[in-house]
């Protein structure tokens, strides 16, 4: 099912493995609203990437390891998005803790795909899995465990891209190599500068035996 709606489609954003570390973080844009997906003390949720205090974007890289902390006054906010980190706090701010709840981030929708990981502005609307459809959702679960090791980036050929499988889903592009490798393009969503693209190439556990070993159904 195709959802119009650029706030409550769902975008492919990276991998889980891309903020299983400490304070990762991957950030992107759709339309006007940044978006950041970020590990907080093992949580990952996904806020709109605006500070609540003069709404300075907080992260402004596409990706990269550091706290969810405001770069213009040093606010840090949780896992909740409160902020809990305030220099300067009695004699700048003075922000009790119902203060602070009311200025807490706005979050985003997240969800999981497998390995895959996708963000939307809203929280509410379809679910990932009735977006993408139940068999859609099902392969794409089966296919981001059965390559699980990032390697070299890999493009067919001229004369081999009749070979490769390709799969088209949301702002996502996979392309499928027989038995070799499965190359994840994610284009950047609507309105979002290209730095907000991503490719990444996976390659299988083990190394098939045959040019044309079964691929995951
Ligand atoms: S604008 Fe973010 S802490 Fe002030």
């Amino acid at each position: 099912m195709q959802n119009a709606s650029p706030e409550t489609r769902w975008f492919h954003l990276c991998l889980a493995d891309d903020l299983a570390g400490p304070n990762a973080f991957v950030t992107t844009r759709v339309g006007a609203v940044p978006l950041v997906a970020q590990n907080i003390k093992g949580r990952v949720v996904a806020f709109r990437n605006v500070c609540t205090h003069r709404f300075a974007v907080i992260h402004g890289e596409p990706a990269g390891c550091g706290p969810l902390r405001c770069p213009y006054h040093g606010w840090s906010f949780d896992a909740d998005g409160v902020p809990v980190g305030l220099p300067f706090n009695p004699t700048d701010f003075q922000l009790e803790a119902e203060g602070r709840r009311r200025l807490a981030l706005h979050p985003a929708g997240l969800a999981r795909c497998g390995r895959l990981v996708f963000v939307r502005v809203a929280l509410d609307g379809p679910s990932l899995e009735e977006e993408l459809g139940a068999a859609l959702f099902a392969r794409l679960v089966t296919l981001s465990d059965a390559f699980p090791h990032r390697g070299a980036m890999l493009e067919p050929a001229d004369d081999q891209a009749g070979d490769w499988e390709r799969i088209e889903i949301a702002n996502l592009r996979l392309a499928l190599a027989p038995g070799r490798a499965l190359v994840l393009h994610s284009a950047a969503p609507p309105g979002a500068d290209p730095r907000f693209s991503r490719t990444v190439t996976l390659h299988p556990a083990t190394a098939p035996t045959t040019a044309d070993a079964e691929l995951p159904a």
